[in-house]
């Protein structure tokens, strides 16, 4: 269960009044998001590929030491912030997962070549474009390793592409030489992608993803809440607080936070406009970032994502840890208010599968009507084509 609180220790920064007039606009814009082509995310997924997945997650678990994910952005980050919110600290035994594409660095290039050439791995390139830089760099460095081992027939054993079911280069290569394969629909874009091959195939390996599907389109009874979000963010940045820091007490959440950021940042920050999203770990970050917070610029909003209840049970004083960090909560918002900092609060009362699928949708919803609120569209990214285009040209002039 989810409980949400945007209330409590952040009224006194927006007018009730405007609240209530753009609260009463909901039907508005969840007809114009039900309008949008892209919004493919909502629709149930088909039973048959729910088998298909896994299948083919039984499949490499049975033929392979470990997989590798090529993807960058919304092709990796949906999966990679799931499998860590549930990772052990210190004694990781789930299927190995490594993902690469998320940097040209040669260290991290040539070590990984190097820890590759003595496992047997199967390689899942992600990207619905199938263009995209990062991904086709290291597409080609370790399909060339790859090469080196195996035959052209061989090769279709070990490589698995997830992409746009029509374009792109990828399919091409599908097309020519039949790799198994998956679709990113075309009316998901690559952020929303978490419902969908991309993610829940890397996913398949480590859970239960039926579970993980339920949990999701849960969250769908979470549209008042999720527009309710919506509304105060945009109230908060009307008021001058121009970046939401999302704050966690379980550092497993550290990659999610990560997921948050691009969704929200690439959703609304088109225009000139959005608010920027960054995040902190509390209490780590109370001893750095949390000085400014206090006392700093006053341009900060915070939402907290508490856990109410863990397994794990550690005592401290005759009292459990867990209730002392969640009192270290409660005190920052307090605090964090004093200085002028509103807080936000969402509690998921025990993280399960199914809470965190369901908040997964809870915020997908929410960054959706908070661009529309910003009257930006919520389901492109053209400025993150610009950095692309200078690269070229810079190659171009060099080679
Ligand atoms: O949300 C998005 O659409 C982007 O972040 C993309 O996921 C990212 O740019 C990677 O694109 P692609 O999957 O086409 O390689």
């Amino acid at each position: 269960m989810l409980k949400f609180d945007f209330f409590s220790y952040a009224n006194s920064f927006f007018n009730c009044e405007e609240y209530n007039k753009f609260y009463s606009r909901k039907d508005y814009y969840i007809e114009k998001l039900n309008k949008s082509e892209m919004i493919g995310w909502t629709r149930e997924i088909k039973k048959d590929l729910v088998s298909n997945l896994k299948t083919t997650a039984e499949y490499i678990k049975n033929n392979f030491d470990c997989l590798v994910i090529i993807g960058i952005g919304g092709s990796f980050l949906g999966s990679y912030a799931f499998k860590k919110a549930f990772s052990s600290y210190f004694n990781d035994q789930s299927f190995e997962i490594i993902y690469a594409g998320t940097t040209l660095s040669s260290k991290y290039l040539d070590e990984l070549l190097k820890c590759l050439n003595t496992k047997n791995f199967c390689l899942n390139i992600i990207s619905k474009s199938g263009e995209t830089l990062e991904t086709k760099i290291t597409y080609k460095i370790l399909k060339d390793a790859l090469k080196r081992k195996y035959n052209e027939e061989e090769l279709k054993r070990h490589i698995i592409i997830t992409t746009d079911k029509f374009n792109g280069s990828l399919r091409e290569e599908i097309n020519k030489v039949q790799y198994k394969s998956f679709e990113i629909p075309k009316d998901i874009g690559g952020r929303f992608s978490f419902i969908t091959a991309a993610h829940l195939l890397p996913l398949a390996l480590n859970f239960d993803i039926e579970k993980i599907i339920d949990g999701y389109y849960d969250g769908k009874r979470l549209i008042d809440q999720g527009y309710q979000y919506a509304v105060i963010r945009y109230l908060l940045f009307k008021s001058g607080k121009y970046i939401e820091n999302f704050c966690i007490y379980e550092e497993n959440l550290y990659y999610f936070t990560e997921w948050l950021k691009q969704l929200f940042g690439e959703t609304e920050g088109k225009n000139n406009l959005g608010i920027f999203p960054t995040s902190t770990i509390y209490p780590r970050d109370l001893h750095s970032l949390g000085q400014f917070i206090q006392e700093g610029n006053k341009i900060l909003f915070e939402t907290h994502i508490k856990i109410t209840n863990v397994k794990n049970y550690v005592e401290y004083n005759g009292k459990s840890l867990h209730f002392i960090n969640n009192i270290l909560e409660e005190s920052v918002m307090k605090a964090h208010y004093k200085g002028q900092t509103p807080s936000l609060e969402i509690e998921i009362e025990e993280l399960t599968v199914e809470n965190l699928s369901s908040l997964i949708y809870f915020f997908e919803l929410a960054s959706a009507f908070s661009a529309m609120l910003f009257e930006v569209e919520p389901f492109n990214q053209p400025g993150v084509e610009i950095y692309k285009q200078e690269v070229k040209k810079s190659l171009k002039e060099v080679s």
